[in-house]
């Protein structure tokens, strides 16, 4: 477990399959600015099956060990891609922004590598907000880059360098 003040991130287990399908399926979870599906358990099971080793999502859980959102990250050639989702009850509370911060502490202190990076669609105010509170640049948009919910949208993509990120700013204890 990776621990933050506020939230802790917990790895997803095979056992929360039925929850995170149950997020999946929740067009509400996901929003307008991410693909729009829907997946059964098999899917997900799938779906994990042909991951890169390297990627891994975790829930967001509060002090309470409530699961209130994930986030996950994968390799994109020797960078770190990252994504993630709050529960629509628990957004607006700061939790998104110190759950990035936490992985982006833990990608690099784990992994050699120069770029945490992340895409958002261009209307995505939350999402390119907590990009920009976690120390993330915007680097340019991405033309057409994603079909989601029957059009064709651009994207912005983020970055942080590791001397941009120079130290970790909430990941002090991992147990
Ligand atoms: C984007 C998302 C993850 C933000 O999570 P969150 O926990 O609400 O984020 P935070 O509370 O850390 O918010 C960070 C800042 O963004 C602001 N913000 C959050 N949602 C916002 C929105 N929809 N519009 C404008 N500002 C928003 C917050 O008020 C906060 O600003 P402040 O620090 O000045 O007060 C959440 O809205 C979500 O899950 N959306 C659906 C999935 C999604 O779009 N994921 C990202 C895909 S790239």
């Amino acid at each position: 477990m990776l621990e933050g003040k506020n939230v802790n991130l917990r790895i997803v287990e095979k056992e929360d399959f039925p929850l995170v399908t149950e997020w999946l399926n929740n067009l509400d979870f996901f929003g307008e600015y991410n693909p729009l599906m829907q997946m059964s358990r098999a899917d997900l099971q799938k779906m994990r099956e042909n991951f890169d080793p390297d990627e891994k999502w975790f829930f967001i859980e509060k002090k309470d060990c409530s699961k209130i959102g994930n986030i996950g990250h994968r390799p994109v050639g020797r960078a770190q891609e990252i994504g993630y989702a709050v529960l629509p009850s628990e957004r607006r509370k700061g939790y998104c922004s110190e759950a990035v911060k936490i992985m982006v502490d833990y990608l690099f202190l784990s992994k050699d590598i120069a770029r945490v990076q992340a895409h958002t669609d261009v209307r995505n105010e939350g999402s390119q907000k907590v990009l920009g509170k976690a120390g993330f640049k915007k680097e340019g948009v991405v033309r057409k880059g994603a079909f989601f919910w029957g059009e064709w949208r651009d994207g912005c993509l983020y970055s942080i360098l590791r001397e941009e990120w120079k130290e970790p700013k909430i990941l002090t204890r991992a147990k």
